[in-house]
């Protein structure tokens, strides 16, 4: 297995450097594959290990030094030198039998065995992402949260957490006093069963532009918003039945996203208990009384409200963070969990400094444990109607392209449910082309692009699964474990393997930042790796030996394309 040649190596460089070889286990780099490009598979920095020095003649020779000492063995069949490296060439059989195995034994677990990993702690993380509200626009940056929220839970689970999923809705506030009053003039029973969350919208938009012109209707607003916080039961199931059915269609669409919660909270839960937080920074003299009446936590250095949050309003009512400072504190207790990540677009970054700041003062010392993931925003999604004003449109839009595409496309294979299967390909061209950069750059969307065969895309990805599929039908000896190594020596199985060698280090990286950009580049390079490989290594016409032997490498290519594709969120498609 991959870390297995990393701690060979490490253990003897160890014994010549006297540096413990947990310290060089993370130094031991897979070399990057470049095409047409013979290279060794690891490589060691000596800077990385050995105190640092200043010029890079230096360098060279404390690698030649490092290599001088070392010995080839049975895994390392060469030892050689680079600007300022050590570089470990895997013996070939080895490097063949020992990749594969690996891959077939671990399946959906390979990379995430890896030794690299060991020392990253396990334990249970709540990811909050997704987050609409009701009533409102679900945007394109509740797409990307949910997408990303998503990934980041796909991979905490994959590396062995328990990992709950929690939707915090924003199902509380003015829009549901503009539902409340706007219903019964705006409002018709069958549209909202028909269509609940273009309906809500709809009467919130009519109810909000009545209420800017409308006395009466800005009094009925208030009247309503008053039952709701004082429970009145006619108003609570009104507010129920609308929070049920968009809940309901929802879930609909997370399910075509592949998308899925253990926990639809959301900001009603904590309408009580925010009020219990005000008491609680009362007592802990956190909470100050503006002249205007309002409550504010003074988060400045000095002491003189340069920067402070409003968590009170001057008619004693609580704000959204004072609902988040609520909802913090109950997940605390009620999960225990060891790490909790909250995904938003980047114009809430301060929001959340504000909210880990006050969770401190008030000696919530597990806040040590929260992350915010920010991300940037996204111009130019638009669909033939119009802009995006919920997720369906991006989803409709994107099968809609694709069904096209398909149509008109010479290679395209007849497929059972062609509706499903664009919509398969659809999801993985939004994802791909929104994991391709940092998740905080803004970027402009464009459906040609993302939704090109052959570039950098989802698409290709898809196109890339559904070719190893096909060609794997022919394999009728999938059962027997052995093959032939000397059969496969060829370059492009080579570099194959070199890359499969750098599945953990992208794994652990991808962990420790959360940054879906490395598992998107690294699969983009597998995928361009596997269609070389595809026309050159022929499978129909050869011996069966040899034949059994590629079915065997171009399995495991697949195994590792669709975990990592799975990790991403996509579904990966058998034919296409
Ligand atoms: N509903 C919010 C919005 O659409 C996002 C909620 C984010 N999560 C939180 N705990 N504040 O902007």
């Amino acid at each position: 297995m991959a870390c297995h040649f990393r701690r060979a190596i490490a253990e003897q460089v160890s014994r010549v450097v006297g540096v413990p070889s947990e310290k060089i286990l993370h130094h031991i780099h897979a070399i990057p594959v470049h095409r047409k490009h013979a290279s060794p598979d690891f490589q060691l920095y000596v800077n990385s290990v050995l105190a640092g020095s200043v010029d890079s003649a230096c360098d060279k020779k404390k690698a030649q030094a490092v290599a001088e000492k070392l010995n080839c063995n049975s895994i390392v069949s060469e030892i050689g030198t680079g600007r300022g490296s050590v570089t470990f060439k895997i013996n070939r059989d080895l490097l063949v039998k020992t990749v594969l195995r690996k891959i077939s034994q671990d399946g959906p677990r390979y990379g995430f065995n890896s030794e690299l990993l060991s020392d990253i702690p396990k334990g249970l993380t709540l990811v909050e992402y997704s987050s609409p509200n009701i009533a409102k626009k679900f945007h394109v940056g509740h797409l990307r949260s949910t997408i990303i929220g998503n990934f980041i839970a796909n991979m905490k689970e994959a590396f062995g957490n328990k990992v709950i999923r929690v939707n915090y809705l924003g199902d509380w506030g003015l829009q549901f006093g503009l539902l409340g009053a706007g219903f019964s003039k705006f409002g018709c029973e069958e549209k909202l069963n028909t269509n609940p969350l273009q309906h809500l919208f709809e009467v919130y938009v009519k109810a909000n532009a009545a209420a800017e012109q409308d006395e009466d209707m800005k009094l009925s607003v208030k009247d309503f918003m008053e039952k709701l916080e004082s429970e009145n039961p006619q108003a609570l199931s009104l507010w129920t039945h609308f929070r049920g059915l968009s809940i309901q269609e929802y879930a609909k669409i997370y399910k075509r996203l592949g998308v899925h919660f253990d926990d639809y909270s959301g900001e009603s839960f904590y309408r009580k208990t925010s009020h219990d937080v005000l008491n609680l920074l009362r007592s802990k003299d956190i909470l100050k009384t503006t002249d205007e009446g309002t409550g504010v936590v003074d988060l400045s250095e000095g002491g003189d409200l340069s920067t402070y949050s409003t968590v009170m309003r001057s008619d004693g009512s609580t704000l959204y963070i004072t609902r988040d400072i609520a909802a913090a504190i109950d997940r605390m207790e009620k999960y225990n969990f060891d790490e909790m990540v909250y995904v938003t677009d980047k114009s809430q970054e301060k929001h959340f400094q504000h909210l880990f700041k006050i969770l401190k003062m008030i000696g919530k010392e597990k806040v040590d444990c929260c992350l915010h993931v920010p991300f940037g925003r996204v111009q130019g999604m638009h669909t033939r109607r119009g802009d995006v004003i919920f997720l369906e449109d991006a989803l409709d839009e994107a099968r809609k392209r694709m069904l096209k595409n398909m149509a008109t496309a010479e290679s395209s294979k007849t497929t059972e449910d062609p509706d499903d299967t664009a919509e398969k390909i659809g999801v993985a061209a939004l994802i791909v082309q929104d994991f391709k950069g940092p998740l905080v750059s803004d970027y402009h969307f464009n459906w040609d692009q993302a939704l090109q065969s052959c570039g950098d895309t989802g698409v290709f990805l898809q196109y890339t699964h559904a070719r190893l599929h096909s060609l794997l039908a022919l394999w009728n000896t999938r059962d027997e474990e052995e093959f032939n190594v000397a059969c496969l020596q060829d370059p492009s199985v080579i570099s194959t393997l070199q890359h499969l060698l750098r599945y953990d280090e992208v794994i652990f990286k991808t962990l420790k930042e959360f940054q879906p950009r490395y598992l998107v580049s690294y699969l983009l390079g597998l995928g361009h790796l596997a269609n070389v490989a595809h026309h050159s290594l022929y499978v129909k016409g050869s011996t069966p030996e040899v034949t059994h032997a590629r079915l065997h490498f171009f399995n495991s290519l697949r195994i590792v394309l669709a975990n990592g594709m799975k990790l991403l969120g996509i579904t990966p498609v058998d034919k296409m």
